[in-house]
């Protein structure tokens, strides 16, 4: 067959039987099971509608390809980001979050509520706010100024300088969110008051929509899957250098590796010895891009190749593996050989958004090789 008609085979075949095979649909409820994940969200929330803050976030946390930075500064290892729900309240200053896609295990470790105030309407803008926010006791009555707003928890206080320009104000709500993740039902919202000095508090806007729209973060942590100790979890950047195949792969455009099958295939040998092969599983591939905002994929990198008869120092064996292998070559093939199998590993970050539209942002501990060698 020449090359041009197996590129249009692949081309009219592939995403046809990827995406209606059965080993499909298996792999990807499995990467969810191990994601936690319990059921692919719908989208109704656009990427474009990530607020900048969210983004960052991620940044901050992980590098582009997923792999999660060392000493990254967040507290716990779910941040999960909440829109507020307008449907129900039309009052500016009441904030209502759904926060049922909170785990029951999930401890709350800090809670934001992030709102944007807009740009001052006065000529003369000096003057400062003094910002409260509350909790409601109560279900809110709208349209009605009677006795609900009285039963008020105070959460926060803030004095804000009046200025021209716009800028977000961060709010320590983490006491309201520690409350309802106790008691659920007993989530009415949140009331911000404003008090004027020097200043009408009439002149406090607070933005609504688009990527202003105010939002609340919560940090939590959620106890993980007990991880297998060894191999340990470490905490750099997978060396690049030890991968065998990565510098053949790397730019070789469309082509076999690039679906999301490449590691229930043999590949081609390109050096027998041990060594961590380099793998990406884009999720575009297995439909996941409209929900997963980052990274783009997978880098999932799997340890392949035999281990030699006298296994060196750059194969970072244990005592055992040695013997062990000694004893396969030397004394009896009964006794298996050393394997080749990750020494360490690391963390990788995923944004994505839940069923309800809020946004997740995970570490998961132990997903990625980082070394190779023979135990
Ligand atoms: C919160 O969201 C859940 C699931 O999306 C829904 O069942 C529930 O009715 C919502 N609660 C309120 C008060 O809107
Ligand atoms: C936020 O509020 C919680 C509970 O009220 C408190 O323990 C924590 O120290 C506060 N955090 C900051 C940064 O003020
Ligand atoms: C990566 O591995 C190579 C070969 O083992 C080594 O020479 C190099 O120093 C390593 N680089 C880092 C950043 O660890």
């Amino acid at each position: 067959m020449n090359s041009l008609n197996f590129i249009l085979l692949l081309v009219c075949f592939t995403p046809v039987s990827l995406q209606n095979g059965a080993e499909f649909t298996h792999l990807q409820s499995d990467l969810l099971n191990l994601l936690e994940i319990k059921e692919k969200p719908s989208v109704s929330r656009s990427r474009s509608q990530v607020p900048k803050y969210v983004m960052d976030l991620f940044k901050e946390q992980a590098h582009t390809s997923g792999f999660t930075k060392f000493g990254k500064s967040a507290p716990g290892k779910t941040i999960r980001t909440f829109f507020r729900d307008a449907s129900v309240s039309a009052d500016e200053h009441r904030f209502y979050f759904n926060l049922s896609s909170l785990q029951p295990n999930e401890q709350i470790k800090k809670a934001e509520l992030r709102i944007f105030k807009r740009r001052s309407k006065l000529e003369n803008t000096h003057g400062h706010f003094k910002v409260t926010v509350h909790r409601l006791n109560r279900r809110a009555v709208d349209g009605s100024t009677g006795s609900w707003k009285r039963k008020l928890t105070t959460v926060d206080t803030k004095l804000i300088k009046c200025r021209r320009v716009g800028g977000w104000i961060v709010l320590n709500v983490t006491s309201a969110v520690a409350f309802w993740s106790s008691w659920p039902s007993r989530n009415f919202g949140l009331w911000i008051t404003v008090v004027g000095f020097g200043i009408p508090h009439s002149d406090f806007y607070i933005a609504t929509g688009g990527r202003k729209e105010p939002i609340l973060v919560i940090y939590g942590d959620n106890q993980e899957k007990k991880q297998d100790k060894s191999p340990k979890s470490v905490n750099e950047i997978p060396n690049e250098t030890r991968d065998a195949s990565s510098q053949q792969t790397r730019r070789k455009g469309k082509n076999n590796d690039d679906t999301p099958f490449t590691f229930t295939r043999s590949r081609r040998s390109v050096d027998d010895k041990c060594a961590r092969r380099k793998l990406f599983v884009k999720f575009r591939d297995l439909n996941w891009d409209k929900w997963i905002i980052a990274p783009r994929g997978f880098s999932a990198f799997y340890c392949m190749g035999t281990c030699p008869e006298i296994i060196d120092k750059y194969f970072n064996p244990s005592n055992h593996a040695i013997i062990q292998n000694l004893l396969h070559h030397r004394y009896n093939k009964k006794i298996p050989a050393a394997c080749c199998v990750p020494t360490s590993l690391h963390s990788m970050s995923l944004m994505y958004f839940e069923l309800d539209g809020s946004i997740v942002l995970r570490e998961y501990s132990g997903m990625v090789a980082s070394t190779c060698g023979c135990r």
